[in-house]
């Protein structure tokens, strides 16, 4: 196995600054040390660079940076692809979570039928018409499946990425009122924190991954740090009280590990000047080591 890291420092897609450290702060954490004797080679490719634009909001669309989040999201989905093509796992530091756009737009032109996993407190199924606040960055999963401003949906010169039936959230507890419409409306599969309780992490994740292993040929990870408890990662921007906690996290990417589903992954929403000594990163970095493999015994 072979691991390109890419770097995605936007903060773009959001209002509190800060977010695109979240790549150094992962980096800081020892991703390279940790991650080492789990693969043959990584290969940090460094950032996508980002630059500083001046923030703008879209007065017709009322999309905030839209023009910048498309044409850097853009740059990612290009390294990406190409990463794929070159026969190397692409892993995704973040920046907002918007930048998810691009990473799927990278990543699901290689698959048949890709599935998504969606850690989240959010459903990021919002569109310009649905959001309460005009930020990206609660709207990639619904760009995604080809809703929303075709500057977005189009990166790649394709859409949809996924097919709404091949994605399943897990950790939801925060969830807009347009968003709660769509996923009924588009069978969108949904563990929300109800059910983590309910029936365990195991359970869940036991089902998650039998329900995608019949009907994908390859399945992104797209884990929002906000999906963790606050109390364990402070360090994002907007966190949401219940979530998940560590433990069951290690457990879902051990799981994960075992069931050799995942292709892709992306750690977004890490924001060092809201965290508390990097402890939001360091357990990002703790999440990868189970992912990939590392073992207890
Ligand atoms: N639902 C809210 C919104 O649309 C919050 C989204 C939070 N998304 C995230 N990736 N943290 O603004
Ligand atoms: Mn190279
Ligand atoms: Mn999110
Ligand atoms: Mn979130």
């Amino acid at each position: 196995k072979k691991l390109s890291i890419i770097g995605m420092p936007m903060d773009l897609g959001q209002m509190r600054r800060g977010v695109d450290m979240g790549p150094s702060a992962i980096r800081y954490a020892g991703i390279n040390e940790r991650l080492k004797p789990l693969f043959s080679e990584i290969h940090d490719m460094g950032d996508i660079p980002i630059g500083r634009p001046e923030v703008v909001v879209d007065k017709e669309s009322n999309l905030r940076n839209l023009d910048l989040v498309a044409e850097k999201n853009t740059l990612l989905s290009e390294k990406v692809d190409e990463a794929v093509n070159e026969g190397w796992f692409p892993l995704v530091l973040g920046g907002d979570h918007s930048i998810a756009i691009g990473t799927l737009a990278g990543v699901a032109k290689h698959y048949q039928s890709l599935g998504v996993i969606w850690y989240d407190a959010h459903g990021d199924l919002n569109t310009a018409e649905t959001s309460p606040s005009g930020n990206i960055h609660g709207m990639p999963l619904a760009v995604s499946i080809g809703l929303g401003h075709p500057l977005l949906t189009n990166i790649g010169g394709y859409a949809p990425k996924v097919k709404p039936e091949n994605v399943v959230i897990i950790g939801a507890r925060s969830l807009d009122e347009g968003e709660r419409i769509l996923i009924k409306e588009r069978g969108i599969k949904v563990y929300t924190m109800h059910e983590i309780d309910r029936l365990g992490m195991a359970k869940v994740m036991e089902e998650t991954i039998a329900y995608l292993k019949e009907r994908t040929d390859g399945v992104h990870l797209s884990l929002d740090l906000d999906g963790l408890d606050p109390s364990e990662c402070p360090g994002v921007g907007t966190p949401v009280m219940g979530g998940i906690s560590y433990r069951e996290s290690h457990l879902a990417m051990e799981m994960l590990e075992e069931s050799k589903l995942i292709t892709s992954a992306e750690f977004v929403e890490v924001n060092p000047i809201l965290d508390e000594k990097n402890k939001t990163a360091s357990i990002a970095v703790g999440l990868m080591g189970s992912l990939f493999g590392e073992k207890l015994l």
